[in-house]
């Protein structure tokens, strides 16, 4: 298995942090609720972390939002998670899934192009054409795989599918049994066992979740993950996200702490304070630069990121959706930054040249 996962650029939840989840199972004295490979309070330790047993945190957020999850989970209601985009909504959905059904793989990605095939099941063209429909020609797709198995699915950017599309999840939901006509006899209905539900996930700036039918949304709990509310916290977990991402890419030195701190500030800034861009600021695209940055520095230079490197890529983060963004970013380097104390701070003014055009 490591031999084969090491070189893996993301492996599933239930990969990486495989010890972790078997500790937990192995020590878990609550009750599960059917179907659950753990019970509620093993599976908010793994996900809010728990320093007794050396579980670190991974999400960071409101332990309340974990609880009302996962008991929802434990209903016959659908879990939706909505916010912007990068508040770590996916993060958390894979979490739970690895925790509660062992596996977050069980995954529809949701988008204009997607299909019932993608969500129910298809068929081996070959086989079927050889044989006619059977169990050996039908191809499940993750629902299916998740009502038969009795395991979490997950339904990635919900609201970015077509709305028919959607309402392919309403009598899972309901009645939780999916047909399949071509079958005969015992064959032709999948009922869902203890264990299956549906966590999706929705970014409040696509096509809204007040589209949705009304059919849907009353299968679905709403739960809405908001962003980090404070620096010392986000500048931690961008901190301790992006030198993991460093060392992966075979970055050897630490990244300067005045630097990273920089970085989440001008984030921050630029997410909510008078030059706030249209661009999502989010705590994701921060852990994505500050990569970035460590990279430059390293394999540019030799050295770690500088301010220069952080002006270098916000660039080319900020300016994505449109050119006021950079207008934004120009003035923002140009009359804020200048009114923070500090080496850094000023190097970051000086590196505003940088910026295109
Ligand atoms: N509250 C948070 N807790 C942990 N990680 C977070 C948080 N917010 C953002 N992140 C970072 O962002 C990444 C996740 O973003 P993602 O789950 O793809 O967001 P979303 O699905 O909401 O767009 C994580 O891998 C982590 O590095
Ligand atoms: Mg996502």
């Amino acid at each position: 298995m490591t031999a084969k996962t090491t070189d893996q650029q993301r492996p599933p939840a239930e990969v990486r942090f495989a010890d972790e989840l078997a500790r937990l199972r192995a020590d878990d004295p609550a009750p599960r609720p059917p179907g659950w490979a753990m019970s509620v309070d093993a599976a908010r330790r793994f996900i809010v972390g728990d320093p007794a047993r050396d579980v670190p945190r991974k999400f960071v957020g409101d332990p309340s939002l974990v609880d009302r999850a996962l008991i929802t989970l434990a209903t016959n209601r659908g879990l939706l998670l909505v916010g912007e985009p990068g508040t770590a909504k996916s993060l958390l959905s894979e979490l739970i899934a690895a925790a509660v059904s062992g596996e977050s793989t069980l995954t529809i990605q949701g988008g204009a192009a997607t299909t019932e095939d993608h969500i129910r099941y298809s068929w081996n063209y070959a086989l079927l054409v050889a044989e006619g429909p059977s169990t050996r020609s039908l191809v499940p797709a993750p629902l299916l795989r998740g009502m038969a198995e009795g395991r979490l699915v997950r339904f990635e950017e919900i609201t970015r599918c077509p709305l028919e599309v959607q309402d392919t999840l309403l009598s899972p939901l309901s009645d939780r049994v999916i047909a399949i006509p071509e079958l005969e006899g015992e064959d032709s209905m999948v009922f869902a066992r203890e264990g299956f539900n549906i966590i999706a996930t929705a970014n409040s700036r696509d096509r809204g979740v007040n589209e949705m039918s009304a059919a849907l949304k009353r299968r679905f709990n709403f739960e809405t993950v908001f962003p980090i509310p404070d620096l010392a916290t986000e500048l931690s977990l961008v901190e301790r996200e992006a030198a993991a991402l460093l060392t992966r890419s075979g970055v050897p030195v630490a990244q300067r702490p005045e630097v990273m701190e920089v970085l989440v500030t001008a984030f921050r800034d630029l997410r909510s304070g008078g030059e706030r861009l249209s661009t999502v600021m989010s705590t994701a695209e921060a852990v994505s630069v500050a990569h970035a940055v460590g990279l430059r520095g390293w394999y540019l230079r030799g050295e770690p990121g500088s301010p220069e490197d952080v002006v270098e890529c916000l660039a080319g983060t900020a300016a994505k959706d449109n050119a006021d963004d950079l207008a934004k970013l120009r003035r923002y380097l140009e009359q804020q930054v200048p009114r923070r104390g500090g080496a850094h701070w000023a190097e970051l003014h000086r590196a505003r040249m940088r910026l295109p055009g």
